[in-house]
């Protein structure tokens, strides 16, 4: 199958960065809609990218932009907003456009844990947009479901980084759930060795890191990796859905009562890494881009190891 033009959708965000970089690396030419041209000005440095201003939710414009690739990749998801819309209408489009613009290989994204009886709707969503691609036998489908993704610029491990360096007393809300970071090279590496494995047509993989971790651990080993010595306190689960309740309603959304719904259960898989290669461990990746940089930002671990 000839694979030399892709179209990436969900390109702008952070696996989407990643992903279109490995997909250059391997000689492909990328097409990256997004809604806002700047979000994506990383995309537009890599030397084979085309960076497109475009609303992919008008159904002629994902069928004009799927015309003469080989391949399209969906990368779209939301951690709040229209669940619906983003998770499950959109991939039911998306194999429509590809059907009516001649394209054969899907690759798609969703998330572990996503299932129709899942306590989450951002996982039930997820679920339904497996569904739906899944469901198109006439073509090559193949979905991933990563655990919780790590790397530069991810919003997680960051998010902790921030907080560790702005407040003394970390409170952690459902510190015992469960998840297994997975490297954001390591999945876009498995996605780019899937698009041209014919192996992997009708699969679905299951993408967790080589360790599984608690919340709480997580956090701590944030403020391990940052050089910062905090209180780490896991709240009980009154409190933590009370958390989320309140930053739900402050701009940001730092967290919802749907992410804590999906915190109920483990995020975590005993399934076999797919399509070759060694995973990349937290502890191997995370400092270096977690680790304070600047001499400001290593004022605090100066003064922690000198005790003082
Ligand atoms: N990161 C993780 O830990 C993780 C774990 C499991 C599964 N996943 C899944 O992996 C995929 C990528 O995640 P990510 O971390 O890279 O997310 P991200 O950084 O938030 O990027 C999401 C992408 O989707 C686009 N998008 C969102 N809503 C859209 C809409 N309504 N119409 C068109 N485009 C829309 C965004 O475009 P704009 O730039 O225009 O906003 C962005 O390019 C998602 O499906 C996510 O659910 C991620």
């Amino acid at each position: 199958m000839k694979l030399d033009n892709v179209l990436v959708l969900g390109g702008s965000g952070f696996i989407g960065r990643h992903l279109t970089a490995e997909l250059v690396r391997r000689g492909m030419r990328v097409t990256a809609p997004a809604r806002r041209r700047e979000r994506a000005k990383h995309l537009i440095l890599l030397p084979t990218v085309d960076v497109v201003e475009a609303d992919i939710n008008q159904h002629d414009v994902l069928e004009r932009l799927a015309r003469g690739q080989d391949a399209v990749i969906n990368l779209v998801g939301i951690l709040h907003g229209d669940f619906e819309r983003a998770h499950a209408e959109l991939p039911l489009a998306i194999v429509g456009a590809c059907r009516a613009a001649g394209v054969k290989r899907l690759l798609h994204m969703s998330a572990l844990g996503a299932s129709p009886d899942a306590p989450s709707e951002y996982q039930r969503t997820k679920a339904k947009g497996e569904q739906a691609v899944l469901g198109a036998e006439d073509l090559h489908v193949t979905v991933f479901r990563p655990s919780v993704v790590f790397g530069p610029e991810d919003k997680f491990l960051n998010r902790f980084a921030t907080m560790a360096r702005l407040l003394p007393v970390l409170a952690v809300p459902c510190p015992s759930a469960r998840f297994q970071p997975v490297y954001v090279g390591d999945v876009a590496r498995a996605m780019a060795v899937a698009l041209a494995d014919t192996e992997t047509y009708g699969q679905r993989y299951d993408l967790g890191g080589p360790q599984e971790y608690t919340l709480k651990q997580l956090v701590e080993l944030v403020c391990l990796f940052t050089h910062r010595r905090r209180l780490v306190i896991g709240l009980p689960p009154r409190l933590s859905y009370l958390q989320a309740w309140m930053l739900e309603h402050l701009p940001g959304k730092l967290m919802t009562r749907d992410n804590y719904r999906s915190m109920q259960v483990p995020n975590t898989t005993n399934a076999e890494w797919p399509l070759g290669a060694e995973r990349h461990s937290l502890e191997a990746i995370a400092p270096a881009y977690l680790a304070p940089s600047g001499p400001r930002e290593r004022y605090p671990q100066l003064r922690w190891r000198a005790r003082r």
